[in-house]
């Protein structure tokens, strides 16, 4: 990692849903002894406070309303991170399936994009921070020091997120959670305003075959030749 570079150093992680960037993305921050940000945390906070507040995914307005006036802030904690929403903490909500079925149609709003992105380019510019996403490389950091994009097949993905799912203890059904995933998939790259894609100067890292450590590796050489 270069100290003497003008803009503080900056990791851009890229990827489908359940591709593992947030859990790569912590443990590469952690051991670069930086920060990290889940910025899917930002946009599933906007779409819990709009079901909170009754809005419906398709009121553009309000939803751009909400994403602008409220005071998102991320606490970080032995045992992870927490969100709290306009002071209170939302961590245990972000994932419910209520949340996973609208958070896609939320996030293509352009009005919540621009508020969060602001958020986020702001975080950035305080110090050195790995930051995990759809659309890190390509709008929110252009200029990220080392950009990867991570991917695995919709099967392997599904999978693990199953995996994950029945190890909390939640109920899961395969079928159901690969069905979200790329409907989630199809709705993330088909919109108009940042859609997911792969930044033309990051590197793409498949992890249908590999271990997460191993992922962890290939990023840390990467962040180590910049
Ligand atoms: O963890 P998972 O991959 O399932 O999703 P996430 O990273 O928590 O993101 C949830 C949703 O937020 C995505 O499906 C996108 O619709 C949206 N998102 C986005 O539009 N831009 C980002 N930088 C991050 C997430």
């Amino acid at each position: 990692m270069n100290a003497e570079r003008s803009h503080p150093f900056s990791l851009a992680i890229d990827g489908p849903a359940a591709c593992g960037k947030s859990a790569a993305g912590r443990a590469v921050a952690r051991r670069l002894g930086v920060r990290f940000l889940d910025t899917g945390t930002m946009y599933r906070a906007i779409a819990w406070a709009s079901i909170l507040h009754r809005i419906n995914p398709t009121d553009t307005a309000a939803l751009t309303e909400l994403a602008e006036s409220a005071d998102i802030r991320l606490a970080a904690h032995a045992d992870g991170d927490r969100l709290m929403l306009d002071g209170t903490d939302i961590t245990d909500n972000l994932r419910l399936s209520e949340v996973d079925g609208i958070v896609s149609q939320v996030s293509a709003v352009s009005g919540v994009r621009r508020a969060l992105v602001a958020q986020q380019r702001a975080i950035a510019c305080r110090g050195a921070i790995v930051m995990s996403g759809r659309d890190i490389g390509t709008v929110v950091l252009p200029n990220a020091s080392v950009k990867v994009f991570l991917t695995a097949s919709a099967e392997v993905r599904a999978a693990r997120r199953h995996a994950e799912m029945r190890q909390e203890q939640e109920a899961s059904d395969y079928k159901q959670v690969l069905d979200g995933l790329r409907r989630r998939d199809r709705i993330d790259s088909k919109r108009d305003d940042s859609p997911l894609r792969q930044a033309d100067d990051a590197v793409m890292i498949c992890s249908d075959d590999i271990t997460l450590e191993e992922v962890v590796i290939k990023i840390l050489g990467l962040a180590q030749q910049c």
